[in-house]
C-alpha cells in the first residue's frame, strides 16, 4: 500500500516528500530524511519537549500555530499545514528571533541540548502574546514549558528569557504569506483515495466510510498515546485512519443542557470548554500532561484509549457524560449513545465494534446545586499520568445530598464510577459522619494494584482522604495546596 505525497509549508515553500510510511514520524523525517539536525531526539515519547517544533493551520481565515512534540507526531499528520522548527525562525541575515536571542542574553542555555525544543515553546508563546499585545506572565511562561526538561541550566533563566523575548526587536512571521501558500497547498489536487496506507478524511461520512471498508487499520489522532507504541513498543501499523482533519469532529457544540465535545477536539480546547462552565477544573486541566502533549493529543484519543490511570475519564463520568458511537452499515450512518462508564469492558478494551468510531462526548453543562471537584494524584505536579485520580460531583440542597456522582482512576483495570460510595452519599445529611461512613466506602469499593506509581495499600488509603478533603474544602477550609503558591517573579 501507498501513501499520499506529503506535502507541508516550511521556510514559505512547500515541501514535497514522496514514499513516507505511515507510522514514520515527524522527527524522523526532519533529522533522517531532511538532514535537519537542530531539532533534537531526546526521550522520543513526549516527554522532555527536545524535539519540540511548531505547526500551523488556518483555522478561521487566521492562522493558528501550536507547540507539538516532533517525536510522536505522525508526518503525514503534517499534510496541508505549516511547520517552523528551529532552524526556520531566525531572520534571513541571520538575526535571531527574540526567542532565541532571549536564551543568550538571559544565560539561558548550557549543554544546549534541550534549548531547541525550549525555544520552540517560546516562539509559540510568543506567536500568541505578539498577536494579543499583552505581557507574558511567570505563569504564561510556565504553562508553555511544561513540556520541556532541562537537567542542567535550571529553569530561572529560561522563564526570564521567556518574560525578556516580547521586549526584544521582533522577526515576524508573514502570517499573510504563509496563509495564501496554505491556500495553495488546499488547492493542489490529491491522487485517488483509493487503498492509501495514511488515510486522513475530511469530513464524518468519509471516516465512516473509511473504518466500513478498513476496519482493521489503525485509527490515530493527536498520536500521544500510538506514538509511544511505534516508538517504545516498536509496532508497525500498515494502514493508518487519521480523524483528526474530520471537520465535525473538530468541533465544540454548546447546547442549553450540554457541551459536545467532537473526539478530534485537542486537549486543549476540550479542556478550555469545560473550564469555561465550571472554572474550578482549570488547575486539573492544566495538570494533564504538558502544552505540547495537550496540543496534539485530543479528548477522544484519551477516551478510547480507556487507560485506567486516564485523567479525562473520572471526571467525565462524575459529570455524567455520555460518548456517541458512530458507524454507516449498509449505506446508512447508524449511532449510539452510551454513559462514559459503560464504554469499557476491561483493560484497555471497549464496547466499539471494528466498524465504529468515537464520535463525541457528551458533557451535561454545570448546575447550581452541584458541587464538582476533581483531584489527581501523581509523583511531578506537571507531566505526569495520575497515580490515582478521585472526581466527586455531587449536588447538595439544604444540607442533603440529593445527587451524588464519583468517578475514579488508578484503582481498576478501567476508569470506574464508584457506585457504592455514590449509594452511601446520596439522601443523606452533609455532614462529617455521613463522609467518613463514604469513605469507609470508597476505600473498601476497590482493590487496585501496587506498581511503579503507587502501592496498593497508598491508593486506597489515599482515596479516601481525597473524600474527606472535598469534604473539608466544603466547609470553607483553604487547602494549603501546590496551587497557592506564588511563583518566583510573580508577586511583585
Ligand atoms: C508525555 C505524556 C504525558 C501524558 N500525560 C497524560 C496525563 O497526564 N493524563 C492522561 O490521561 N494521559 C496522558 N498522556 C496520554 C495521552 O496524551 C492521552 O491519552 C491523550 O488524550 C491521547 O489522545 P490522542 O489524540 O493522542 O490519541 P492517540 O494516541 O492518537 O490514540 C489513542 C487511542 O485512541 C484511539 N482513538 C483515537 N481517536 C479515536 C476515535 N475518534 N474513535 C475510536 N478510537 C480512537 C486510537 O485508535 C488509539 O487506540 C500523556 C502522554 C504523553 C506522551
Ligand atoms: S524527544 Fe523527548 S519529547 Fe520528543
Ligand atoms: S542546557 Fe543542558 S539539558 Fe538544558
Amino acid at each position: 500500500m501507498t501513501t499520499q505525497v506529503l506535502r507541508f509549508i516550511r521556510r514559505g515553500e512547500i515541501v514535497t516528500l514522496a514514499d513516507v510510511p505511515p507510522t514514520r514520524t515527524l522527527l524522523e523525517v526532519l533529522r533522517e530524511d531532511l538532514h535537519c539536525t537542530g531539532t533534537k531526539e531526546g526521550c522520543n515519547e513526549g516527554d522532555c519537549g527536545a524535539c519540540t517544533v511548531v505547526v500551523g493551520e488556518e483555522v478561521n481565515g487566521q492562522l493558528q500555530t501550536k507547540a507539538v512534540n516532533s517525536c510522536i507526531k505522525m508526518a503525514h499528520s503534517l499534510d496541508g499545514k505549516a511547520l517552523w522548527t528551529v532552524e526556520d525562525i531566525a531572520a534571513d541575515d541571520g538575526c535571531l528571533h527574540p526567542a532565541q536571542e532571549a536564551m543568550v542574553q538571559c544565560h539561558g542555555s548550557q549543554c544546549g541540548f534541550c534549548t531547541p525544543g525550549f525555544v520552540m515553546s517560546l516562539f509559540g508563546l510568543y506567536q500568541q502574546h505578539a498577536h494579543a499585545g499583552q505581557p507574558i506572565t511567570r505563569a504564561d511562561a510556565q504553562h508553555a514549558l511544561s513540556g520541556n526538561l532541562c537537567r542542567c541550566t535550571g529553569y530561572r533563566p529560561i522563564l526570564d528569557a521567556a518574560q525578556t523575548m516580547l521586549g526584544l526587536p521582533a522577526v515576524p512571521v508573514d502570517e499573510a504569506k504563509t496563509l495564501s501558500k496554505l491556500k495553495q497547498l488546499a488547492q493542489i489536487p490529491r491522487g485517488l483515495e483509493a487503498d492509501l496506507a495514511y488515510k486522513s478524511p475530511t469530513t464524518l461520512p468519509a471516516l465512516l466510510a473509511a473504518r466500513a471498508k478498513h476496519p482493521q487499520a489503525q485509527i490515530v489522532a493527536g498520536c500521544t498515546d500510538v506514538g509511544l507504541w511505534v516508538n517504545k513498543m516498536h509496532m508497525d501499523f500498515p494502514q493508518v485512519l487519521d480523524v483528526t482533519q474530520v471537520a465535525e469532529l473538530r468541533r465544540v457544540e454548546h447546547y442549553r443542557h450540554h457541551i459536545a465535545v467532537g473526539a478530534a477536539v485537542t486537549l486543549t480546547d476540550a479542556f478550555a470548554a469545560l473550564v469555561a462552565d465550571r472554572p474550578q477544573l482549570g488547575a486539573f486541566a492544566s495538570r494533564f500532561a504538558g502544552l505540547p502533549v495537550r496540543n496534539a493529543g485530543t479528548l477522544g484519543g484519551n477516551v478510547a484509549n480507556g487507560s485506567p490511570i486516564g485523567d479525562s475519564m473520572p471526571l467525565l463520568i462524575a459529570l455524567g457524560a455520555n460518548v456517541v458511537l458512530m458507524a454507516l452499515r449498509k449505506g446508512k450512518v447508524t449511532h449510539r449513545e452510551l454513559r462514559l462508564e459503560d464504554l469499557y469492558t476491561g483493560y484497555r478494551k471497549n464496547v466499539m465494534a471494528p466498524d465504529e468510531v468515537l464520535a463525541w462526548i457528551k458533557v451535561p453543562k454545570a448546575v447550581p446545586a452541584e458541587r464538582s471537584r476533581v483531584y489527581k494524584i501523581s509523583k511531578r505536579f506537571e507531566d505526569d499520568i495520575s497515580a490515582v485520580c478521585l472526581a466527586l460531583n455531587l449536588h447538595i440542597v439544604d444540607g442533603q445530598v440529593v445527587h451524588a456522582s464519583v468517578g475514579v482512576g488508578g484503582v481498576a483495570a478501567t476508569p470506574v464510577r464508584a457506585r457504592k460510595t455514590e449509594a452511601a452519599l446520596t439522601g443523606e445529611a452533609w455532614t462529617a459522619d455521613t463522609v467518613m461512613t463514604a469513605m469507609a466506602t470508597l476505600r473498601g469499593e476497590f482493590s487496585p494494584i501496587s506498581d511503579m506509581r503507587a502501592s496498593s495499600a497508598y491508593r486506597t488509603e489515599v482515596l479516601g482522604n481525597l473524600l474527606q478533603r472535598y469534604w473539608l474544602e466544603s466547609q470553607g477550609l483553604a487547602a494549603v495546596n501546590l496551587e497557592s503558591f506564588v511563583l518566583e517573579g510573580e508577586a511583585a
